[in-house]
């Protein structure tokens, strides 16, 4: 199972919290999908979740980098520079035409991935920031 919520995952910034959770549902309605049924079969709807985590990832990193912009987050610049990172091989999804299973479970396993090793290294720097500052 890919997209598996921890609590170490939770930043303690509601409004960050609460994309991150929503990614996540997105993210394990996605690897349910990939398990239980194959590209060839479903396409269409594997097809369709797989739009969704890519729109909302996304929109919740532009959302992200928003929040670090307002609260004055000093690492901002290398912060987006990770975002870049995931947002270019999201939008190549589209380029993919007629992927098999293979790549599709590949994919979804490394945005996973990703973004949990993402959450607890750079979007953590976040939180610590903001209890830094709370002193
Ligand atoms: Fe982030």
């Amino acid at each position: 199972m890919y997209f598996e919520w921890k609590n170490a995952y939770e930043l303690g910034v509601e409004e960050v919290d609460k994309q991150h959770n929503k990614l996540f549902r997105i993210g394990r309605n996605l690897s349910v999908l990939i398990q239980t049924t194959d590209i060839l079969t479903n396409f269409n709807e594997i097809k369709q979740i797989l739009g969704e985590l890519k729109s909302y990832t996304i929109e919740h990193f532009s959302r992200e980098e928003q929040f670090m912009r307002d609260k004055g987050y000093p690492d901002l610049a290398s912060h987006i520079m990770e975002h870049d990172f995931l947002r270019k091989k999201l939008l190549k999804i589209d380029r993919l035409g007629h992927p098999n299973h293979e790549t599709i479970v590949k994919l979804v396993s490394f945005v996973s991935d990703w973004i949990s090793r993402h959450i607890l290294i750079s979007d953590m720097k976040i939180r610590n920031y903001l209890l830094r500052e709370k002193d």
